[in-house]
């Protein structure tokens, strides 16, 4: 009974390696034929790909460019922004300025000066003493690139700025001119490629 119980286990151990090595040896080679047939597929999918994926890039920024921005003014004396980013590879960048407000524009009128940062004084001085009729700027000043008219609470214009006017390296402000405003209604205009 021993030796027949032994004998059954050394053929049971017998069957035992031998399923343990026939399975091994394929499974052994598959992931193996599995793995480099897939290197070999991702490969040019991967290669395909990528040239694909750098010129999306390439054309994004061109795609993304805006050639126009929105500035919120309120009866609480404030620009929503107080900055504006313009592109030169824009011909010509549009700004709206639009009045959130309620109050008229007497009161509380609002406009967008777009000038050097370092001329922005004279064109304000010399913008009141123009008036409101004139919008708060001086007819013909030179040091203005682009001026919208004044606005009151609910209204909205607008202003086309020549990008070619613009320097790369200019400090350049815009801001409103009804008089005491600039203090609060100030932002700067940064030029960009
Ligand atoms: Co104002």
């Amino acid at each position: 009974m021993k030796a027949y119980l032994a004998l059954i286990s050394a053929a049971a151990l017998a069957l035992a390696a031998c399923s343990q090595e026939q399975p091994a040896a394929p499974t052994a080679e598959a992931p193996a034929s599995a793995a480099s047939e897939a290197a070999a597929s991702a490969a040019p999918e991967a290669a395909s790909e990528a040239p694909a994926a750098s010129q999306e890039e390439a054309a994004a920024p061109a795609a993304d460019v805006s050639c126009e921005a929105v500035v919120e003014s309120d009866d609480a004396m404030k620009f929503n922004t107080s900055e504006i980013a313009v592109s030169q590879s824009c011909k010509e960048f549009k700004i709206t300025l639009k009045h959130v407000g309620s109050a008229p524009v007497t009161a509380m009128g609002h406009n967008i000066v777009v000038s050097k940062a370092a001329d922005a004084q004279g064109v304000i001085a010399d913008g009141m003493t123009a008036g409101a009729a004139s919008n708060y700027v001086k007819e013909g000043d030179e040091r203005v690139l682009a001026f919208t008219k004044l606005i009151g609470g609910g209204e909205e214009t607008s202003l086309t700025l020549d990008t070619s006017k613009l320097a790369a390296d200019g400090a350049y402000e815009f801001y409103c001119t009804f008089p005491g405003h600039y203090g609060l209604m100030k932002g700067s205009l940064k030029v960009g490629a």
